[in-house]
């Protein structure tokens, strides 16, 4: 008879799955989705180093990187939620930043440089911040993670560069990784099921390992 610590560890397996998102699911940029109405002229040729990867692929001039990453790349470990930057889920890091791959076009990508969650870790090799977020269960349904695991890493980079943020209270001095500059530039990651307090503390662990 399965007993509770049998469900969590059950439960764990599948969320080590979904933080890591590995990079199993990436195949050749083949068959994909054109927008309604797109003709031949539309189309472009794009080049993007994806998670170490040079990737080439063909895509409308409308199609955001996001679709680009899940439909063409079947990358989809990046999460589409509101497809309007509004909630974070589809979080990426483009040269160095963190962007909403939902308000950025792939034609406009061509050149860069792109990190998924697929790319910062692997299931036996795990990105700092994917093994805290297990540790500390920064996520619950796991759906806004990868968006969440992608902004803390981009947030301590931010905070390390002497970026100030809406709460930074001398512009001056470099801004200290204290909870409440966490929690402002963890702000537009939205997480529905609450897991905001557990994020912060995987964050926390990961600062202070690294501090
Ligand atoms: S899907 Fe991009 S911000 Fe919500
Ligand atoms: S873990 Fe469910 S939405 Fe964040």
């Amino acid at each position: 008879m399965q007993g509770i610590g049998d469900i969590e560890v059950s439960r764990r397996g599948v969320m080590v799955a979904g933080v890591t998102s590995a990079a199993l699911a990436a195949v050749p940029a083949t068959g994909a989705p054109r927008p309604q109405g797109a003709s031949e002229q539309s189309l472009v040729k794009v080049a993007i180093e994806i998670n170490g990867k040079h990737r080439e692929l063909e895509v409308d001039t409308r199609t955001t990187l996001l679709d680009a990453l899940r439909e063409n790349l079947r990358l989809t470990g990046t999460k589409k939620g509101c497809d309007h930057g509004q909630c974070g889920a589809c979080t990426v890091i483009a040269g160095g930043k963190r962007i909403n791959s939902c308000l950025s076009l792939a034609v406009m990508h061509d050149g860069d440089k792109i990190t998924t969650i697929e790319g910062l870790g692997t299931p036996g090799d795990l990105h700092p911040m994917q093994a805290a977020f297990i540790t500390h269960d920064g996520y619950q349904c796991g759906y806004c993670t990868p968006g969440q695991i992608c902004s803390a890493v981009s947030v301590l980079a931010e905070i390390r560069a002497g970026i100030p943020s809406h709460v930074t209270a001398d512009l001056t001095a470099a801004p200290a990784i204290t909870n409440d500059e966490m929690r402002e530039r963890m702000s537009g990651n939205i997480c529905r099921c609450g897991a905001y307090s557990n994020i912060l503390e995987a964050m926390t662990e990961v600062a202070g390992e690294r501090a």
